[in-house]
């Protein structure tokens, strides 16, 4: 098992660079089975849900080179089959996109119902189901597969989503992307990357318009071709080392990034006391005063992204006053504020909402992170804590952070991986 090791209280100064967008990469990845021919895909993140799905292509066929260590191609035009290995999809929460990629390239699918965070919560995909159906697809689900049939190929339709839902609306992008006639999507998620697949996809031949608004249209397209694309810069890793700095002090510049994504995390930080400057492609964030306490609700994009609550959470901690924060999106993502009492946090969640009374410290504790951005709220914790935490549950985080540990350490924090056995310890004492 390996443990992060974190001696809080260092100020962070310098520069720190962001990498290509998971959520993004997630959705761009199954699109390249739609594909006949080469995808060169570039500023792909090292992390290891994008290696999960990697393998995932690699087992139903796909040809991939790494170029370099941000560059792969991938060659899907000898795919034949609609199926993967169900114990690789279940690791994964993105496997479902596989659902949109494979009904649209070959018009059926078996996919293993997704895996992934789980933040207590239930994760439906209904919406995805009901939009295939609307296109003509059977589906079923039965022993945690979900199969999907058509006569041969999708039907363009309109569909009107009942909840904004990031994963539907890509999943429907997808088929529709090579489906027969014209897909509206109604009620569409407007996050960033969803524009970036919409981006992938037309530049391999794709109609797609609309992409960052509410209505998306598809006009189906009879094939794919490769191409080139790069993946945009992570929104929610660029605004975890913002709350990092945040709540640690210090001023960082955070590189590759594009600024009018993180405005909404940018806006609340300086409400709460912190510079954030904007420039081309990067932004700095200084915080030298006391943290002052914030209403924060989560909403889809462009509202204060759930992705972050974790972490906003954590450094209102330490803010002066009574601070609320509300989850707009999923119906339980608090599990972290156990963890965070532990180091002598205040924090009650009522409902939805954790009202959040500010204390002037917290202190460093052995604790566990049960998901990605819980991880990444606890490794900040252990940053502004004083004395040391050891933090359980990283590989959640190596599921969406590229090199945390060593971008973190460049700019100042004092935090390295251990690796500890899980086997129980057995003393031998010696004879005589
Ligand atoms: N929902 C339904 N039915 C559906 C789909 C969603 O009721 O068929 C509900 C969900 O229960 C939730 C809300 O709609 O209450 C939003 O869910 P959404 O479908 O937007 O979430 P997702 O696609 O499963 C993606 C990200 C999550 C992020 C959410 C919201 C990926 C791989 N995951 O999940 O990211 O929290 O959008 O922005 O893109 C993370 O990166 O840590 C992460 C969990």
């Amino acid at each position: 098992m390996t443990q992060y090791v974190i001696n809080g209280g260092n100020k962070l100064h310098g520069e720190i660079e962001i990498s290509g967008a998971k959520n993004a990469a997630v959705a761009i990845i199954p699109a390249a089975l739609m594909v006949n021919g080469v995808c060169r895909i570039e500023n792909l993140p090292q992390i290891s849900d994008v290696s999960t799905l990697l393998n995932i292509l690699k087992e139903m066929g796909a040809v991939i080179r790494v170029v370099d260590k941000r560059t792969i191609d991938i060659d899907c035009s000898h795919v034949g089959t609609s199926s993967a290995t169900f114990d690789t999809m279940r690791r994964i929460r993105a496997s479902y996109y596989l659902i949109g990629a494979l009904l649209g390239r070959f018009g059926k699918a078996d996919v293993a119902m997704p895996g992934g965070c789980n933040f207590g919560g239930v994760r439906p995909i209904d919406q995805h189901m009901k939009g295939f159906v609307a296109m003509g697809a059977e589906m079923t689900v039965q022993n945690g597969i979900v199969s999907a049939t058509t006569g041969g190929r999708l039907r363009g339709a309109s569909i009107y989503l009942d909840v904004v839902s990031v994963g539907a609306t890509i999943n429907l992008m997808l088929g529709a992307a090579l489906a027969d006639g014209n897909t509206f999507i109604e009620n569409a998620a407007r996050e960033p990357h969803i524009v970036d697949l919409a981006n992938f996809l037309n530049s391999m031949g794709a109609d797609i318009r609309g992409a960052g608004t509410n209505v998306i249209k598809v006009r189906g397209a009879r094939r794919l071709n490769g191409g080139f694309y790069s993946i945009i810069p992570d929104q929610i890793e660029a605004g975890t080392y913002m709350a990092a700095v945040a709540g640690a002090g210090g001023e960082v510049l955070i590189k590759d990034v594009i600024p009018k994504h993180l405005e909404c995390i940018s806006g609340k930080l300086r409400e709460m006391g912190v510079s954030v400057f904007e420039h081309e492609d990067s932004v700095t964030v200084r915080r030298v005063a006391p943290l002052l306490g914030a209403h924060v609700k989560t909403m889809p994009y462009p509202g204060f992204p759930t992705d972050m609550q974790p972490q906003i959470s954590t450094i209102l901690s330490t803010a002066t006053g009574t601070s609320t924060v509300t989850e707009g999106v999923w119906d339980n993502r608090f599990s972290y504020t156990d963890e965070l009492a532990k180091m002598g946090g205040s924090i009650r969640v009522i409902g939805r909402t954790a009202i959040i009374e500010g204390v002037p410290y917290i202190t460093g504790a052995p604790i566990k992170a049960g998901d990605l951005r819980a991880g990444a709220a606890l490794v900040i914790a252990g940053l502004c804590a004083r004395g040391v935490t050891v933090l359980e549950g990283v590989n959640y985080i190596e599921r969406g952070y590229e090199k945390m540990i060593k971008k973190l350490s460049a700019i100042g924090a004092d935090i390295h991986s251990r690796y500890v056995s899980d086997e129980p310890q057995i003393v031998v004492q010696e004879a005589g």
